[in-house]
C-alpha cells in the first residue's frame, strides 16, 4: 500500500544515475532491507567515494528505487551488490540498472564482468543470464540460510565488448 501511493505520487519512473554521497543513506537502507549483512551509512559513503568503486542508482523522488556498485582493479569489475526496493520489484528496473552499469564500465576500459550470487537466488539468477553472465565456478556451503542448511555461491562472468 505504501510502496503503491509512494508510486503514484513520485509520478514518473525513477531516474538511473550516478549515486552522489547524499545517497548513501538511502542505499544503506535499502541494502539493509535486501541482505543478511548490513552496510552502515557510513560505510556506502566510503565506497561511493573510492575511485574505483562504480555504483548508479535509482532514484523515485527523494526515495531510493534501487542501486548496482561494482569495484573495478585493472580491467576487471566486480558487482559488489544490487538491490531493488520490494515495491519496485518485478519491473524491470534491476535490468535497468545492470545495463547502465555494464554500459559505464564498458566505457571506462573493463572488459571482464564477475559476480556471486546464492544458488537459489532466482530473480537475480535470471537478471544475470538475461545480461549475458555464465557460471564459471562454485562454492559449495558458502551462505548460510535457514536451520544450519548452506547454499552454493556461483561466481558468474560477462565478458563486455
Ligand atoms: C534481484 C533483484 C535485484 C531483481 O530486481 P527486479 O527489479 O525485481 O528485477 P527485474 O524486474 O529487472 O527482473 C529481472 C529478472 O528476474 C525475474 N524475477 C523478478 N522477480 C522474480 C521473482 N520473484 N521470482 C522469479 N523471478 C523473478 C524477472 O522475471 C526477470 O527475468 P526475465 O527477464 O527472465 O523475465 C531484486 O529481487 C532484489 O533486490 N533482491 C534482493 C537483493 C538481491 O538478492 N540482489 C542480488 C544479489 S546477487
Amino acid at each position: 500500500m505504501i510502496g503503491w501511493l509512494r508510486r503514484l505520487f513520485s509520478g514518473r519512473a525513477p531516474a538511473i544515475v550516478l549515486a552522489a554521497s547524499r545517497d548513501a543513506g538511502g542505499i544503506a537502507t535499502l541494502h539493509g532491507a535486501s541482505f543478511r549483512r548490513g552496510w552502515g551509512e557510513a560505510e556506502v559513503e566510503g565506497l561511493i567515494a573510492e575511485r574505483n568503486v562504480l555504483t548508479h542508482v535509482a532514484r523515485a523522488g527523494r526515495s531510493t528505487a534501487g542501486f548496482i556498485m561494482s569495484r573495478s582493479a585493472a580491467d576487471e569489475a566486480e558487482i559488489l551488490s544490487v538491490a531493488v526496493g520490494r515495491s519496485w520489484r518485478g519491473r524491470g528496473l534491476a535490468r535497468e540498472l545492470l545495463t547502465a552499469h555494464l554500459r559505464r564500465l564498458a566505457g571506462l576500459g573493463t572488459r571482464t564482468v564477475f559476480l556471486e550470487v546464492d544458488e537459489n537466488n532466482e530473480p537475480a539468477i535470471r537478471l544475470y543470464a538475461r545480461a549475458g553472465f555464465r557460471e564459471v565456478s562454485r562454492r559449495a556451503n558458502y551462505y548460510p540460510i535457514e536451520n544450519g542448511k548452506t547454499a552454493a555461491a556461483l561466481i558468474l562472468r560477462r565478458d563486455l565488448g
